[in-house]
């Protein structure tokens, strides 16, 4: 037992919805293109964490039995009701066609309909529930979440990704770079199918996200004196800044459109997605300090990569309080003889792994403080348990 009561197996809780999921990406995913098809499907094979669906899932059911928003549309204007649950399930359950996703005409089943895998599971434990179009969100979430470590492999030369060849080393960058707009294309495809505006809105801002979080990443070494050069932040703001547009946008936008689907109020909305910004920040942070700790077996992809590819994370920065000769490495990117290792060993010595251990900590506070406005659940039991374990994780 720890503190907060029970450890909750989240295997119990939405292990069904998640044992679906690659399942379904599959489905998604398949081309005629037979090498297309294989190069898409690659990082699939691996066993990833799936902490992405997971976390929109636990939201899903946390937010189940919170105050609803639901907008009825009555002869053009909207109406806001109170619903009970179980029209409530009827409602919001989208078309998800299942045919298929290479036919362009518009989907022919009628507003209701499901697809086979997908029905409203109730726990019966608590009486919260999943719907068909949030495991759905899971599935979209994780296919862009995969093309963007295609892309991001090809950018960063990685030639390992959990524990296998990268796909770049695979099947080398062209075919990679293909794979990866394939994988968004039918994201994209699944996430129009929603029918639900808002969630496009927020779902397509994640990946113009994903792509600004790359660039500000790519004049990382821009930095004059502590500021970065643009001049309106410090080194540290704009740092995190790209934090939240690489990492944790798209875990917030996902946790806000999971509430969204389930028609949650604009707090409750609000709750998700505090949860989420603070999660993601605590997960990127934790990621960063784990490249200088951890060896690369352990990590399933290349460890002290940073330094290497010329980026300094919070680790670093925080050490170039402390020696400001890191300042010049910094500036030109660790790109001289020497850089890295001076830069490595200062790091170490540096107080900065335990500071960015404590930020991260501090971020995941707020997430949990978040969730003190939902009702409590089994789910939200396993949000708050999840986001203790986010500091303690090793790869
Ligand atoms: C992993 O970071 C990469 C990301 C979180 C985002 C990468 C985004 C792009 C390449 C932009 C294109 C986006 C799309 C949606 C196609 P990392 O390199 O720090 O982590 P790693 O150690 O896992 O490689
Ligand atoms: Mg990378
Ligand atoms: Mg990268």
């Amino acid at each position: 037992e720890k503190k907060g009561g029970p450890v909750i197996n989240t295997q119990q809780l939405v292990g069904d919805d998640l044992k679906d999921l690659k399942n379904n990406i599959r489905n998604l995913l398949g081309s005629g293109h037979p090498m297309l098809d294989t190069v898409s499907k690659y990082y699939f094979q691996a066993d990833g964490k799936h902490i992405r669906p997971l976390i929109i899932l636990l939201i899903a059911q946390a937010t189940s039995l919170a105050p609803k928003k639901v907008h009825v549309k009555v002869k053009d204007s909207y109406e806001e009701i109170d619903t009970p649950i179980s029209e409530l399930s009827n409602f919001f359950i989208p078309t998800l066609p299942t045919q298929d996703v290479n036919d362009h005409r518009a989907p022919s089943t009628s507003p209701n309909t499901v697809n086979a895998i997908y029905t409203a599971r109730v726990n019966e434990a608590d009486q919260t529930f999943i719907l068909p179009s949030q495991r759905r969100l899971g599935e979209i979430v994780e296919m862009i979440h995969t093309a963007s470590l295609l892309h991001d492999d090809v950018i960063d030369m990685a030639d390992k990704r959990r524990n296998l060849l990268s796909a770049n080393e695979s099947f080398g960058n062209k075919m990679a770079v293909l794979g990866g707009d394939f994988l968004l294309a039918r994201a994209s495809i699944a996430l129009a199918r929603l029918r639900n505006h808002e969630v496009t809105e927020l779902i397509s801002t994640v990946i113009a996200n994903l792509v600004e979080g790359e660039f500000m990443q790519l004049r990382n070494g821009q930095v004059e004196n502590g500021r970065s050069r643009s001049g309106t932040m410090t080194t540290f703001e704009y740092y995190m800044e790209k934090t939240y547009m690489k990492t944790a946008s798209l875990i917030s936008k996902s946790c806000r459109s999971s509430a969204v689907l389930g028609g949650a109020s604009d707090e409750v909305c609000d709750i998700a997605y505090t949860y989420g910004k603070n999660i993601g920040l605590a997960f990127q942070l934790v990621d960063d300090m784990l490249d200088f700790t951890v060896s690369s077996d352990e990590f399933g992809k290349p460890a002290g990569a940073d330094l290497k590819l010329g980026l300094a994370t919070a680790p670093v920065l925080f050490a170039w309080e402390e020696y400001p000769e890191l300042g010049k490495l910094i500036k030109r990117n660790f790109d001289q003889q020497g850089d890295v290792e001076l830069a490595w060993g200062l790091v170490l010595k540096s107080q900065g792994l335990a500071q960015t251990r404590m930020l991260a900590q501090s971020h995941c506070q707020k997430a949990i403080s978040a969730l003190s406005g939902l009702p409590d659940s089994q789910a939200k039991t396993a949000l708050i348990q999840l986001t203790e374990k986010v500091l303690d994780r090793k790869k």
